[in-house]
């Protein structure tokens, strides 16, 4: 993939908004009545608005000229079909065969790998069916009512967000519960609350070597044996999801309880695998098929549309121009449904992880272009009490993406039109902002004067011209999130690709993992630590000092 920054492309992108920056964006919508109807997407359920982003007809051209030039295209091409385009840990990328439901033949190696895809979502479908009818029972024959996931990462943020997000489909018996942190408070005040009788582990992990995971997975374990007093008894209470059976045997998960999955499934994207039995167990096994199904229907939007229409592609070309161009350092996620509030940390996860890099395909350190925004958000209604202030005029500017769906089906009026009237207030509020004499205006007709009208005048202007996107569903349904995930995964993909990344590797995060090894032990060792430096050895040695009560 060639470097963005040298292409054509770039160059004539780089010129182009030198031109239209000093633009407002009322500017733009004054200049141009169509505006709506020219900067409006529809697909796969999603209706997308990106009028509110600082372009003008000019812009996308320019910005599907970078795509092509980056060759995005063929990259995508060689991504869905089982090429080992993740080229650090020489793995293909195939998330998309988790979804291929119409079953066309997927070749890694040689070998298609549709037939054992299938297989395992069968046993999945046959294992939740009897959970959720009460025919899997536990080892004093009575029936599971809940559901522990212990996973980190790709292996908790998924199920825990999809669970959320869809709960209104739920199993009326299940209760889903999430560990993940190893603060030990998480897992204890989650086994406080549940019966070992009727409890079901899942033990989430790829690798099934995480730390976090394993420490919890092995306090549930012992706390389960502690009351049930019989190792038979596992059996019937703990599965393990993995890549590694060596490993979920040694742990003392029976293979047969296991559900597997492939290396060419990276974390952050394996919801659609087995790590997606949660979400099987809590929505159901035709719930689960229609996430994918939403899924499948952007993959093959991502596939077939041109660039012009195409939704993933569209979505990432903004970001670029906000990134790269407009140099906004974050992209704020603002889901106004409050079941999607889990959404911002699984997109953290998915983008940062993926994009957060500084080291091309090329192994060259990236020195002219700036990659991955800090991706964050929250409940969107939420923020508008928290942090909107500071987007609204604070000194930096923030993109956006507003999140909602049309229909709200458990609202009680006047609910519906009071979240959507702050849903639509805030895109407009981003875009306009408030003008001096806007702001004279209506301070004059609230009987201000004088000096007291000067004196408040300033603090009252909004400078607007935030960038922001608005994505619309007619429901949050299992298929229009399967639809909105995916769009934001082939959103992550085009970025990558244009940025000349892997987005598929994530070696940032292990530094951490190995200093925490070697810390571990020097936590328990009666000599102070003198290895670090000195904040480093100084943090060490007060938290031994003070946990001694020395
Ligand atoms: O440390 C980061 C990471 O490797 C993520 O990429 C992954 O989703 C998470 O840890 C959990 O990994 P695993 O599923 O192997 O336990």
């Amino acid at each position: 993939m060639p470097n963005p920054a040298k292409l054509p492309a770039w160059a004539a992108l780089k010129t182009h908004v030198t031109d239209i920056a000093k633009l407002h964006l009322r500017d733009l919508f004054a200049n141009d009545a169509k505006r709506f109807e020219v900067f409006t997407l529809e697909a796969c359920g999603l209706f997308l608005d990106y009028s509110k982003n600082r372009i003008t007809r000019e812009t996308m051209p320019l910005l599907f000229q970078l795509a092509r030039e980056s060759g995005v295209e063929a990259r995508r091409d060689r991504m869905f079909s089982g090429e080992k385009i993740n080229s650090t840990e020489n793995r293909a990328v195939l998330h998309t065969a988790l979804r291929n439901l119409s079953n066309t033949p997927v070749m890694v190696d040689g070998s298609d790998v549709m037939p054992a895809i299938n297989a395992v979502r069968e046993r999945m479908i046959r294992f939740a069916e009897t959970v959720r009818s009460g025919e899997w029972r536990g080892h004093t024959g009575q029936i599971i009512t809940d559901v522990v996931n212990i996973g980190i990462g790709g292996s908790d943020l998924g199920p825990l967000m999809a669970c959320r997000a869809l709960h209104r489909f739920g199993h009326p018996r299940l209760k889903m519960h999430f560990a993940s942190t190893v603060d030990g408070d998480q897992i204890s005040s989650i086994l406080a609350r549940i019966n070992p009788a009727t409890t079901l582990f899942i033990v989430a992990s790829k690798t099934f070597t995480t730390q976090e995971t394993l420490t919890n997975a092995h306090t549930a374990r012992r706390w389960f044996l502690d009351s049930v007093g019989d190792e038979a008894a596992i059996a019937k209470h703990f599965v393990a999801v993995s890549t590694n059976a060596t490993a979920v045997t040694a742990f003392g998960i029976d293979p047969a309880n296991m559900f597997g999955f492939w290396d060419w499934v990276g974390g952050r994207y394996s919801l659609w695998s087995a790590i997606g039995l949660p979400v099987m167990l809590c929505l159901g096994p035709d719930n689960f098929q229609a996430l994918l199904a939403g899924a499948q229907a952007m993959d093959r939007h991502f596939v077939e549309a041109p660039l012009e229409k195409n939704l993933p592609v569209v979505l990432a070309l903004l970001g670029i121009l906000n990134r790269n161009f407009y140099h906004f350092p974050s992209l704020l996620i603002s889901p106004y449904n409050q079941a999607l509030d889990r959404f911002p940390s699984y997109l953290q996860q998915l983008d940062m992880e993926s994009n957060g890099k500084t080291i091309d395909l090329d192994g060259q350190r990236i020195v002219d272009y700036e990659t991955g925004p800090i991706v964050w958000g929250d409940s969107g209604i939420n923020g508008q009490h928290a942090y909107y202030q500071l987007l609204h005029q604070g000194s930096q500017g923030v993109a956006i993406d507003f999140i909602a769906s049309i229909e709200h089906p458990d609202a009680p009026p006047p609910h519906g039109p009071i979240l959507m009237a702050n849903f639509f207030a805030q895109t407009e509020a981003f875009m306009r902002g408030k003008t001096e004499s806007e702001v004279r205006a209506e301070l004059t007709q609230q009987g201000l004067s004088g000096e007291a009208l000067e004196k408040l005048l300033p603090h009252k202007i909004f400078e607007g011209n935030r960038p922001t996107n608005t994505i619309l569903m007619q429901t949050l349904t299992p298929e229009s999130l399967g639809a909105l995930i995916a769009l934001y995964e082939h959103k992550v993909f085009v970025q990558g690709s244009i940025w000349n990344l892997n987005s598929y590797d994530q070696w940032g995060v292990e530094l951490g993992k190995q200093l925490a090894k070697t810390i571990e032990q020097e936590l328990i060792a009666s000599e102070p630590a003198t290895r670090h430096d000195a904040s480093t050895n100084g943090l060490i040695n007060h938290y031994k000092q003070r946990l001694l009560g020395a």
